[in-house]
């Protein structure tokens, strides 16, 4: 397993451009799967979770090139209707082929996903939907056995704000007869970018970002072409890292409007933030504050930069708090930087961050999941001394080539190969 080595104590300074984003690349990818043809995704971002998302694709049927962020997906008339556990465990987005296959083919069968490091993530919203639009669904042997005559408009009111209960639906909801009307639908910008696909595709989709999504099914869609949006998170990521190692860095080709919670919190905390149409620059932290954040569904700040937000709040002197609402395990790096000096409490959702100006101390540490991964190489940044952060096949699965962007900015950092 790679790890990846970080010697801290160098402000980063330069401008660096964001890749594609992730969580809209994957729904994205599986919407082809509503109609036949060739489909074609640019600004594509080169990740471990794509990869398992491409050869899913390809063991439904569909034949995939991916070269240069350029994939194009030939979906043929006939698929396999089966989402293998084999493939369905690497990545659990996967279950996101049961809603285009049910309304298009009458019937899937998809690997239950299992939870994960962050929580047990169940899918009940996913199922329930689906049989309100007039689905049979049971869940054997661990997996969700699908089939319908015809998927029926209706409304839908989930309990939770789910960005992939929302696409699953969204995607169902375009093939189905008449209007699903989605409340408490997702807000991220994710959603939106899936539904204007949809729409290119030949689907009928109002309201994408507001909490009430309406989608009218069409018996005609076509494959079309579309460009990915960029990746919030990871520009959110590199935002963090410009400001808590007291450089100035600038990132391109992303869109400010996205981060709007996360830069609030950068400018309440002492930051100073500035943003054009496609860029966000970070410099100059002066008479830095602590902070309490709340993670909450998009618009709120989002729980894919909690971590990172927690080990920016280790550099700033008094005591913050972060309360993590959106999933139930997501403190794990919260030990990983104990090892590092950091002083934080946990209690309950909420963790308490003793910040200061002394600086951590190098060590080993293991990532446990993607975010907690990236929170440990930005600890890494202003550790004194080397730290080694292990199983970085965690941050393989969702940052394009970290390591290059941070040296780009002038971060001492290098990977490991493994060569076992
Ligand atoms: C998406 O996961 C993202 N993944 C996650 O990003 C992100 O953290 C999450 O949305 C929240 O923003 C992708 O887009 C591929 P949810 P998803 O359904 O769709 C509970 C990353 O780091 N829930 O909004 O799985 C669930 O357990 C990843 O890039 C149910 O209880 O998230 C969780 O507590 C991590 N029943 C909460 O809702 C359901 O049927 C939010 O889940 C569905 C969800």
């Amino acid at each position: 397993m790679d790890k990846m080595a970080v010697i801290g104590g160098v402000a980063l300074k330069g401008e660096v451009k964001a890749s594609g984003a992730k969580n809209s690349a994957l729904p994205l990818i599986f919407s082809t799967l509503l109609c036949e043809g060739t489909h074609q995704l640019k600004n594509v971002p080169n990740l471990m979770d794509i990869g398992s998302a491409n050869r899913l694709m390809e063991s439904l049927g569909c034949k995939v090139d991916f070269a240069n962020g350029e994939l194009t997906i030939d979906v043929p008339q006939q698929l396999e209707t089966l989402a293998h556990y084999d493939q369905v465990r690497k990545m659990r987005a996967s279950i996101l082929v049961l809603g285009p296959l049910l309304a298009r083919f009458g019937k899937a069968k998809v690997s239950l996903p299992g939870g994960c490091a962050i929580g047990a993530r169940p899918i009940g919203f996913h199922l329930d939907a689906l049989e309100k639009m007039g689905a049979k669904i049971k869940v054997e042997g661990g997996y969700v056995i699908a089939e319908c005559e015809k998927l029926k408009g209706s409304k839908i009111e989930f309990p939770f704000a789910s960005v992939g209960g929302t696409e699953n639906i969204m995607m169902a909801a375009s093939l189905a007869e008449g209007v699903t009307e989605i409340h408490n639908a997702a807000r991220e910008p994710e959603i939106e970018d899936l539904a204007n696909y949809l729409k290119k595709l030949g689907a009928k989709v109002e309201g994408a970002g507001s909490s009430v999504v309406k989608v009218t099914g069409s018996t005609q869609l076509r494959a079309s072409q579309h460009s990915v949006i960029p990746d919030r998170i990871e520009v959110g990521t590199l935002v963090a890292a410009g400001a808590m190692t007291g450089g100035q860095v600038k990132v391109l080709d992303c869109r400010p409007q996205d981060l709007g919670a996360f830069l609030e919190a950068l400018k309440k905390i002492g930051f100073q933030i500035t943003t054009t149409e496609d860029s966000i620059e970070v410099c100059c932290g002066q008479d830095l504050r602590p902070l309490d954040i709340v993670t909450e569904p998009h618009p709120g700040f989002p729980t894919d930069l909690q971590a990172q937000m927690m080990a920016l709040l280790t550099q700033v002197d008094g005591t913050s708090h972060i309360s993590e609402t959106v999933f139930e395990n997501r403190f794990m790096h919260i030990s990983e930087l104990a090892r590092l000096g950091a002083h934080i409490e946990v209690d309950g959702n909420t963790a308490t961050i003793h910040g200061s100006q002394a600086p951590l101390l190098g060590a080993p540490v293991m990532a446990t999941d993607l975010r907690a991964s990236a929170c440990l190489v930005l600890a890494g940044l202003v550790a004194q001394g080397e730290t080694i952060v292990n199983r970085i096949y965690h941050l393989d699965r969702g940052y394009e080539k970290l390591e290059d962007k941070l040296s780009k900015l002038g971060a001492n950092i290098r990977r490991i190969k493994n060569e076992g």
